[in-house]
């Protein structure tokens, strides 16, 4: 198992995960401040072609880290346009003060689900980007019909998703087992607490086939797939756990503040039981596109 051992080190400052009045701050911008997470979603951007010049949705935009990397593929013409589209309000309002240097393209953000595309943006579109979010979607028959009405033809849709069957190498399995397993116990021993047990369905994420019969069920040819690793540090592992959606996932009903300090230690001594740098994690790069 070497690649238990390989990981780069990658240096990022570890800042406190608060807001300037002291709260906790969960949201996901400690994970996507990350070299190995920005190549993901750079790499998955190189595949959907992006040019300036182009009108772009892009889905869950969280806090905007992805949105940038689009404004710099779009950089040089005036037509450019991104429309950032989250659920979250928090998220949007953290996208719009992370973005308010670019002025190179016309942003404009929307509140809104992705399920509601057709309603919420009604000029069609070059590509439809959905970077870390598609395994959110429930109804994702849904969310596909309406990303098709939202495309113009010859138009792109591009996802990845690190959850997905198939982003947890065989090889890795004895890492997410000890993590939980140490998670759980801590959590009952310090808080006297279990998590809500979960409807299995909840929890059930498509294959990479799954994901192109659907598309292409929707009349969408895909173009390109792949699935890339990624070696993920402790840190990142750490500012996962530090993630509100990612921390609910892992201990549904637990109070956010003591089921993300439970995942923290948990994995830092997990990394350290058994000698590990990094960990891999794959990502499904999907690009599909409507026939012009
Ligand atoms: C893991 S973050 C990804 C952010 C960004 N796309 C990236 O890759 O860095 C997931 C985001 O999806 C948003 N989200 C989840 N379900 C959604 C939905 N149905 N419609 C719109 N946004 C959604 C969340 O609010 C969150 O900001």
């Amino acid at each position: 198992m070497r690649w238990y051992h390989e990981g780069v080190a990658e240096e990022v400052s570890v800042e406190k995960a608060q807001d300037p009045q002291g709260a906790e701050d969960f949201s996901f911008k400690w994970f996507a401040r990350h070299g190995f997470y920005r190549a993901v979603n750079a790499y998955l951007l190189e595949m959907a072609g992006l040019h300036p010049g182009q009108r772009v949705v892009e889905l869950a935009c969280g806090t905007g880290a992805v949105t940038r990397m689009i404004l710099e593929k779009l950089r040089g013409a005036r037509e450019s346009a991104v429309i950032a589209i989250d659920m979250s309000a928090s998220a949007l309002r953290e996208a719009m003060q992370n973005l308010a240097d670019a002025k190179d393209a016309a942003i404009q953000f929307i509140q809104g689900r992705a399920e509601e595309l057709s309603r919420l943006v009604r000029e069609k579109a070059d590509a439809v980007i959905f970077c870390n979010g598609i395994h959110y979607i429930q109804d994702k028959a849904s969310l596909l019909h309406e990303v098709v009405a939202s495309l113009k033809p010859g138009g792109r849709f591009a996802f990845n998703t690190s959850f997905f069957q198939g982003a947890h190498a065989p090889e890795t399995d004895a890492f997410y087992r000890r993590w939980m397993f140490k998670a759980l116990r801590l959590l009952k021993e310090r808080y006297g607490l279990l998590p809500r047990p979960e409807k299995v369905e909840a929890r059930r994420q498509l294959t990479p086939e799954q994901y192109a019969r659907l598309l292409e069920a929707y009349g969408l040819k895909v173009v390109h797939q792949e699935v890339r690793t990624a070696l993920v540090n402790l840190q990142g592992w750490l500012d996962i756990s530090r993630f509100e959606d990612f921390v609910q996932g892992a201990l549904p009903g637990v109070p956010l503040e003591k089921a993300s300090a439970v995942l923290q230690e948990a994995v830092r001594q997990t990394f350290q039981e058994m000698g590990l740098t990094a960990v891999p994690r794959n990502w499904l790069m999907v690009v599909a596109e409507r026939p012009a």
